[in-house]
């Protein structure tokens, strides 16, 4: 029973946070005055029993009235005259997907970028980006009354790319993929998309953090930058000349095993002649009922087991000084 009490205790004095206008009455000057600007909302009809909870925006880096920066109302919404006098007129900016009145997506975008364009939290290259220009809004990813936004969460961040993305949520279910966030292993979660892409848009391509693929990779891989005594040509050029980074049938993450992989490319080399399943092992092999025979030879080197890597081992390059061809 004390217990009980005690929890009601503690609902009344979170309520009691999240209105604004009651908290508005202890607080000092400018977090007063900013709060007070607010309650032109909140008092009217836009309080704690509104169909929404909206007052969480409080609990949010956007209800820290004490940062001089933070918006209120009116800064995302607009100052909305008509529709305060008259509730049947729509405010001036519409977030609202469900709303029939909702704004175009670069009326919405830029009710945030007036901060977040070039001075807090900078996102300076929104304008032209490919989201930008398919027609998406900030709020297309972020929701700003809810506590908690999915897309800031490595463990739920994937999920809101791939309502629209089907083609990369396909692939990161493949066998081999880097660890993201799948929605039933959702605790496996240790990287997101934005390691490798900003959603806000890049000067690289495929909007990448980076500046090209590699140095993308490389923030992670460092080990795979070198620089070595023998590079090999496709990896320093690109490391999805070989890799694909979303996911994929072969392990780890390669396009095709060797050696048909390495034979995209090297069409005249030893390797080359051994293109299909059929002479796998070498020599006259006999069968009998599908079988094959003791005494049948081994498997060729270049196509069995690890294929071109059986002796190739060091295919992103090598540092010693007879490793010309990969192989030390
Ligand atoms: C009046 C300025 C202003 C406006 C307008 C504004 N923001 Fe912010 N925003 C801020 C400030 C200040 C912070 C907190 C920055 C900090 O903590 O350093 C912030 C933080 C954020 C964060 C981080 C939140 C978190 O929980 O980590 C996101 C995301 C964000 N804003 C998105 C938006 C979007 C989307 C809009 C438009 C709907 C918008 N903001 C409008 C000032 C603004
Ligand atoms: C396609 C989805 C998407 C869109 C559209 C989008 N964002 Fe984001 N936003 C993210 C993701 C994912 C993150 C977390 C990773 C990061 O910081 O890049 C993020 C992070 C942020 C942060 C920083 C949060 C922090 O704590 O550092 C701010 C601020 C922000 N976004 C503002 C905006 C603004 C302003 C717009 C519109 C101009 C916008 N976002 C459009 C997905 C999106
Ligand atoms: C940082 C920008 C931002 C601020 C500040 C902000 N809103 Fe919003 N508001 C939004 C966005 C974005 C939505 C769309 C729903 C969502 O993302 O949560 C929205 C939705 C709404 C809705 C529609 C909810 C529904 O039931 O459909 C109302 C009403 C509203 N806001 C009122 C307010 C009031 C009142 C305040 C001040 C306490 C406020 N907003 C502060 C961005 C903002
Ligand atoms: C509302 C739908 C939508 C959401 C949500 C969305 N995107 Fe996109 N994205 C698009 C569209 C449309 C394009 C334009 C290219 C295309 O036709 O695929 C695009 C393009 C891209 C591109 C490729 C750019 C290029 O140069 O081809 C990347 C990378 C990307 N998005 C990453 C993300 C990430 C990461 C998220 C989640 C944080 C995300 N997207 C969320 C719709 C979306
Ligand atoms: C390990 C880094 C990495 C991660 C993590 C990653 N991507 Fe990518 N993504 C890339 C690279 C590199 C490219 C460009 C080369 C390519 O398409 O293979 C790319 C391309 C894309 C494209 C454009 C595809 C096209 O055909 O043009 C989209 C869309 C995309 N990624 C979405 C996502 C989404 C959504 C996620 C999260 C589930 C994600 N990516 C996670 C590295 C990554
Ligand atoms: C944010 C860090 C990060 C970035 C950026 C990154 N990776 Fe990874 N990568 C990882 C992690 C973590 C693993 C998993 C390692 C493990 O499971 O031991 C991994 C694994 C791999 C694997 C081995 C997969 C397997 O099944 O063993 C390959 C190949 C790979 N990454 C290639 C790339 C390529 C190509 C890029 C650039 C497009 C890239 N990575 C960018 C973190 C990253
Ligand atoms: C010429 C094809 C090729 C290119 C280009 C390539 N890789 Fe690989 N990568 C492979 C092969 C083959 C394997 C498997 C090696 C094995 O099984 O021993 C591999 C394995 C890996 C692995 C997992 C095993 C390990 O060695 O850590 C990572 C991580 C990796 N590559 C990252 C990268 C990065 C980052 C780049 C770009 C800088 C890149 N690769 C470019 C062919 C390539
Ligand atoms: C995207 C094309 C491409 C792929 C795929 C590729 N390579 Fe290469 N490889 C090259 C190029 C280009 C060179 C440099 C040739 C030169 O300098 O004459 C090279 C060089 C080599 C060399 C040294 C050749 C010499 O003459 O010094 C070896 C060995 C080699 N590759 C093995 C492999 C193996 C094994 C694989 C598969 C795991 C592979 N390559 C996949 C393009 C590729
Ligand atoms: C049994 C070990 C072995 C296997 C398996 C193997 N190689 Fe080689 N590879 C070599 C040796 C040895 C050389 C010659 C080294 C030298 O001349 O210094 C060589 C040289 C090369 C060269 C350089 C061209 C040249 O003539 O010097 C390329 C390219 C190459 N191999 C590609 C491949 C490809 C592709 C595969 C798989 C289809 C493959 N190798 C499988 C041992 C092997």
């Amino acid at each position: 029973m004390k217990r009980l009490h005690q929890i009601a205790g503690l609902c009344v004095f979170v309520l009691s946070c999240g209105a604004a206008a009651s908290a508005a009455a202890g607080q000092a000057g400018p977090v007063k005055a900013a709060l007070d600007k607010d309650a032109v909302c909140t008092s009217a009809c836009h309080g704690a029993s509104w169909r929404t909870p909206l007052l969480s925006i409080y609990q949010t880096r956007h209800g820290n009235k004490a940062d001089s920066r933070t918006p209120g109302c009116q800064d995302c919404h607009g100052a909305s005259v008509d529709h305060r006098t008259d509730p049947g007129k729509t405010p001036d900016v519409v977030f609202g997907a469900n709303s029939k009145h909702i704004s175009t997506a670069d009326v919405r975008s830029a009710a945030c970028l007036k901060c977040h364009e070039s001075s807090v939290l900078p996102r300076a290259n929104w304008t032209g980006s490919q989201h930008q220009t398919r027609g998406l809004a900030c709020t297309t990813c972020h929701n700003l009354h809810a506590p908690d936004q999915k897309v800031l969460s490595k463990a739920t961040q994937a999920e809101v790319c791939f309502t629209c993305h089907k083609t990369q949520r396909a692939q990161t279910r493949r066998i081999s993929t880097h660890p993201l966030a799948v929605t039933s292993l959702a605790s496996a979660a240790k990287m997101a998309c934005s390691d490798c892409h900003n959603p806000h848009g890049s000067p690289a391509p495929k909007m990448l953090v980076k500046n090209s693929v590699n140095e993308t990779c490389y923030t992670c891989h460092a080990e795979k930058r070198g620089p070595f005594l023998w590079e090999h040509a496709p990896v320093v050029d690109d490391c999805t000349n070989c890799h694909t980074p979303h996911g994929s049938t072969n392990a780890p993450l390669l396009k095709a095993r060797a050696p048909w992989l390495c034979q995209e490319c090297h069409s005249g080399d030893h390797g080359a002649q051994i293109n299909s399943g059929a002479n796998l092992a070498g020599g006259n092999v006999t069968t009998v009922n599908g079988t094959l025979q003791p005494g049948a030879a081994t498997p060729r080197a270049q196509a069995a087991a690890r294929a071109c890597l059986n002796c190739h081992v060091l295919i992103h390059g090598s540092n010693h000084p007879a490793g010309a061809k990969f192989q030390r």
